[in-house]
């Protein structure tokens, strides 16, 4: 009877423990994804730099389906400048089940809402290009930033200068009194790479040996019309004395160039940051000095691979290689015109 009994348990077990491994089985083939939704919000659908990124992101997002059998399907918002809009974009697309989100912050100061709503539902985030405070980023462990390392532009771009001064000196001081007398045009004041950029950019002359003389400056909001409003005046209150034009970015950079055709002025130097379309179409016609160019591809590469794996709950994509596990630094190069072809 005992025997019999021992038998019947034995045998219930064993068919307890063969149904608990069909259903991990089923639950594994359930949980296998063939399909990813990203939820992804612009600050700014207008901002040339932004669309330029984001027509990559398309792209990179289709070679991932290729490479991997995963479809990929990206919610692309704008959201106008407004952070309310975007707090209710990211409550939508967590309405919808996206996997993951990806946020171009309106206000960097300002990710607790997006990310209070994205911890409750468990939901990964990747930032990008504004980045959220250090104190934001670390209420999480899925919370990631791409972008590139504002001190690095900058420097890049002053070293830029720092060779063609010593190369060239006439070419920059273009009056020859020793000294490079220069302007320049910064982004939103709020914007992290704003202040880092224009301190970097002048620091890395000086440190160069560029004997430089600041005429004045102004605040451009990234925007080529600002830029140009602002060279515009300043070429009417210091004429004949801006030798080059320092801007935080090439869309700033192009709205001085308009100013200095619309005026009729030439010879003076302008160099950005960004290596938009625009801003290579610019170099291409030699009405850019020079720009320091984010490697577009590898960002929007990172992107799109760091959003798939956090969505898939895999370990970070190998190729991009992040730092303190949660931020992933874009490469940066020189893109600049031959000066001696200019003059
Ligand atoms: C870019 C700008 C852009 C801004 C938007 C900066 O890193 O250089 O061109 O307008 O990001 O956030």
């Amino acid at each position: 009877m005992r025997a019999r009994m021992k038998l019947r348990l034995t045998m219930l077990l064993i068919a307890c423990a063969c149904l608990a491994l069909t259903s991990c089985q089923n639950v594994g083939k359930e949980e296998e994804k063939t399909s990813l939704r990203i939820g992804i919000s612009l600050y700014r659908g207008d901002d040339t730099f932004i669309t330029n990124l984001c027509n990559l992101l398309e792209e990179k997002a289709k070679e991932y389906e290729r490479e991997y059998g995963i479809k990929v399907t990206l919610d692309i918002q704008d959201a106008k400048g407004s952070q309310n809009t975007q707090n209710s974009q990211v409550e939508r697309f967590i309405s919808l089940n996206c996997d993951v989100l990806c946020i171009n912050l309106v206000d960097r100061m300002d990710a607790s809402v997006i990310i209070d709503r994205a911890m409750t539902a468990g939901v990964p985030v990747v930032f990008f290009n504004r980045q959220p405070v250090e104190e934001d980023m670390n209420r999480w462990d899925q919370l990631y930033y791409v972008g590139v390392d504002a001190k690095e532009s900058a420097v890049l771009q002053g070293e830029m200068v720092v060779d063609f001064y010593k190369k060239h000196p006439e070419a920059i001081d273009r009056n020859g009194d020793g000294m490079v007398s220069y302007v320049m045009l910064e982004g939103e004041t709020s914007h992290q790479d704003s202040l880092i950029r224009t301190e970097w950019s002048v620091q890395t002359l000086k440190d160069g040996g560029v004997p430089v003389e600041k005429i004045t400056g102004g605040i451009a909001n990234w925007e080529r019309s600002q830029g140009s409003a602002l060279m515009e005046q300043w070429l009417l209150e210091y004429p004949d004395t801006i030798e080059l034009v320092i801007s935080n970015n090439d869309d700033m950079a192009l709205g001085a160039i308009d100013a200095l055709e619309r005026a009729h002025v030439t010879g003076v130097n302008v160099v950005g940051i960004d290596g938009t379309t625009q801003g290579l179409e610019a170099l291409a016609n030699g009405s850019l000095l020079g720009t320091v160019s984010a490697n577009k591809e590898v960002y929007a590469g990172a992107i799109v691979a760091l959003a798939a794996s956090c969505a898939l709950g895999e370990a970070p994509p190998a190729k991009y290689p992040l730092m303190d596990a949660k931020y992933y630094w874009a490469s940066q190069e020189i893109l600049a015109n031959n000066i001696e072809e200019n003059q």
